[in-house]
């Protein structure tokens, strides 16, 4: 008999913040099922019926419309209506710098290169406000170990898309595009970093950062760049948007702490979305620490934030 077992990092459906109820591909099938006992019931009701005590209600509106995407706007409820109708990728991922052999990758085909998964991981952003996301996509390690890094490679700089055409925040002088973001290498091949190309089961809303981007549950959701362009090797610690921007603010790494504030607020409690009076308290690595904390050994996380 195969015993399968559960990552530590993986979070029950029940946890997943959504406004419709999330219907995962288990669970659509369970629904089927029901639905054939009660005729009359759609997939989703059945399973509704049977499971809703363990539903929470669906926040995928929340997620798909509160967004941060400042090639958009800087402003969060104006992100989704200026990408409304806005088709970015597919496109070829440029994958070059360090590495053996430089090569372009259709985002397309990365599901079946490195076959598709679907994780469900708490997001939280610097501003102190968090939530629960089913994504569905790669691990970014199995890119990584395509692209063949040389010995000399220690970091990863990630490069988002830029079309002044479809992005009227481009036009803003305050930053420094294109969005870039960046990671150590034993970061980029752990195996919680990922790659995402779609979202409650569905691709990725350009929003959201179609047609492919990162996720580093246990930083800072800045660290996880948007409609991703190019992935580039290289032997320093790349610059990256935010830490040109506000040097006086995070570092390079922006590991969740609760114990390091930002210089204008604390970051010792978060709101979860859709519940906005509640606060509760923030997880160091926003709850990975037990994944993750072996990569900072020896590292102050308090001077190395
Ligand atoms: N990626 C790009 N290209 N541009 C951005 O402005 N914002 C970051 C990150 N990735 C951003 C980006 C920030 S600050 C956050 S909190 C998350 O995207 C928000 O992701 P979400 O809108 O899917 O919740």
């Amino acid at each position: 008999m195969k015993l399968l077992s559960k990552p530590s990092w993986q979070l029950p459906e029940s946890a997943v913040t959504e406004e419709q109820v999330f219907v995962s591909r288990r669970a659509l099938v369970k629904g089927l099922g029901l639905a054939l006992a009660w005729p009359g019931l759609s997939p989703m009701q059945a399973w509704a019926a049977k499971f809703g005590s363990e539903l929470t209600p669906s926040k995928e509106e929340l997620v798909t419309s509160y967004n941060n995407f400042y090639e958009f706007s800087t402003d969060k409820g104006e992100v989704r209506p200026l990408a409304q109708g806005v088709q970015l990728g597919p496109w070829e991922l440029e994958i070059g710098g360090l590495v053996e052999k430089p090569l372009r990758l259709d985002t397309q085909k990365l599901a079946q290169l490195f076959g598709e998964e679907e994780r469900i991981y708490r997001f939280r952003c610097v501003e102190a406000w968090a939530a629960v996301v089913p994504w569905r996509g790669v691990g970014l390690k199995k890119l990584v170990e395509m692209a063949r890094p040389l010995s000399g490679a220690k970091y990863v700089r990630f490069v988002a898309h830029m079309d002044p055409k479809v992005m009227p925040g481009l036009a803003s002088g305050h930053f420094p595009w294109p969005y870039s973001e960046g990671l150590r290498i034993d970061e980029a091949t752990h195996e919680l970093a990922f790659l995402a190309t779609g979202i409650y089961g569905k691709p990725l809303p350009t929003q959201n950062g179609a047609p492919v981007r990162l996720v580093v549950p246990w930083k800072y959701g800045f660290k996880s760049i948007k409609s991703i362009r190019s992935i580039e090797f290289t032997a320093t610690q790349p610059r990256t948007l935010w830490n040109d921007v506000g040097p006086a603010e995070y570092g390079f790494y922006a590991n969740v702490n609760p114990e390091v504030d930002h210089p204008r607020w604390s970051q010792a409690t978060e709101k979860l979305l859709g519940s906005w009076v509640q606060r509760q308290p923030t997880r160091l690595f926003n709850g990975y620490g037990e994944q993750v904390a072996s990569l900072y050994q020896g590292l102050d996380l308090k001077r190395n934030y």
